[in-house]
């Protein structure tokens, strides 16, 4: 029998921690066999409500949980983890200043670096889902050095899968048809989705989207923007956000890093730039990559048009005042 992995989760009293812990408890982010110890990290103001999660837990009997820590220490939290899902943070509040709240994420995000860095499990996989998750991340590289930063990223699959989504309505396609969207550098508003690359498998063999939708109009336009868009299309519906979809798109990431992309499939990930696609490195900027054994390639090559370039810059450029922000905040 395989040993269990143990699983951190941040800010799991919150939404997505709600929606995430029983899909990880499940085997849906590390697969069918593979028993997990979850280990969940809430702030003292939470705590009360995370020991509740951690009633469902045990009732909910899961055959492959082995085990739950519920804790406010973040030692305890980060001690032994092969795998760290990062969706504690500090929300922007009405009338904050993006200074402000960029203080406090990169206070938290510093602290928890050296905790991963001293008490993880050698080769611990790090997603951050808290926005603003790429600078969450860039700070949690720069304060944990001892951490490959191949072992570091940020969420972009929800971006991703809504791509796919809305390319799957938009032709009355199976969204498992459809594959290799993109989504280049940021997880804000100033993100770039391309379909450019692609494709749906139709029954006379595969097709490009382009070719399919016949609307660069609505590609170029609608498209791109409502996939920018839709978090906050559904915090506007819901009034809460895209927790169960958020929650999805953690354990796809993590599955697919772990266990491997399909032969012939990318998909998106917040990593460290090495350069590639003129993106200047030291930036944690959304790419397409492969994943084999365990690690993540950037796909090369992909021919950019000057349509993409610009927004690949102008997303790219965000993220740099992003982290120049962050930077000020530390000092
Ligand atoms: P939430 O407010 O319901 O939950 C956040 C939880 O984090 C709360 O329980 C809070 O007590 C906890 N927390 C705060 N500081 C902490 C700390 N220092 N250590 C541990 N836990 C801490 O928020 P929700 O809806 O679950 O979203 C979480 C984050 O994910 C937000 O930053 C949100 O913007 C982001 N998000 C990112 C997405 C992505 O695709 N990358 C998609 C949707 C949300």
């Amino acid at each position: 029998a395989k040993q269990p992995v143990r699983v951190l989760v941040t800010g799991a009293a919150g939404q997505i921690g709600y929606a995430l812990v029983p899909m990880i408890a499940r085997g849906v982010m590390l697969g069918p066999d593979q028993p997990v110890i979850l280990h969940m990290l809430d702030i003292p103001p939470a705590a009360e409500a995370l020991n509740g999660v951690k009633m469902e837990l045990i009732d909910a009997a899961f055959p492959l949980l082995k085990g739950v820590v519920a804790t406010t220490d973040v030692v305890e939290a980060c001690t032994g983890v092969g795998v760290a899902v990062m969706v504690g943070g500090f929300p922007r509040k009405e009338g904050m200043e993006r200074k402000d709240v960029m203080t406090k994420n990169v206070s938290i995000y510093k602290s928890q670096a050296s905790a991963l860095e001293k008490h993880a499990a050698a080769n611990c996989k790090v997603l951050v889902v808290a926005n603003p998750a790429n600078t969450n991340a860039l700070i949690l590289k720069e304060f944990a050095p001892s951490i490959p930063e191949k072992n570091i990223s940020c969420l972009t699959r929800l971006d991703h899968n809504r791509a796919l989504g809305q390319i799957s309505e938009r032709l009355k396609v199976q969204v498992c048809d459809v594959k290799n969207a993109i989504i280049w550098g940021n997880h804000s508003s100033s993100q770039y989705p391309d379909v450019n690359h692609a494709t749906v498998n139709t029954p006379s063999g595969e097709k490009p989207v382009r070719e399919l939708v016949k609307d660069d109009a609505w590609l170029n336009g609608e498209f791109i923007s409502t996939v920018q868009q839709r978090g906050a299309a559904i915090i506007k519906a819901r009034k809460l956000s895209s927790a169960l979809s958020a929650a999805s798109a953690a354990c796809d990431h993590i599955r697919d890093w772990v266990l491997g992309t399909p032969e012939g499939t990318w998909v998106s990930m917040g990593v460290y730039s090495d350069g590639s696609y003129n993106v200047p490195a030291g930036l944690i900027y959304s790419f397409p990559v492969t994943c084999r054994n365990g690690e993540w390639t950037i796909v090369q090559g992909l021919p950019i048009d000057e349509f993409s370039r610009k927004k690949m810059d102008a997303t790219a450029e965000e993220l740099s005042e992003e982290k120049a922000l962050a930077y000020s905040c530390l000092s």
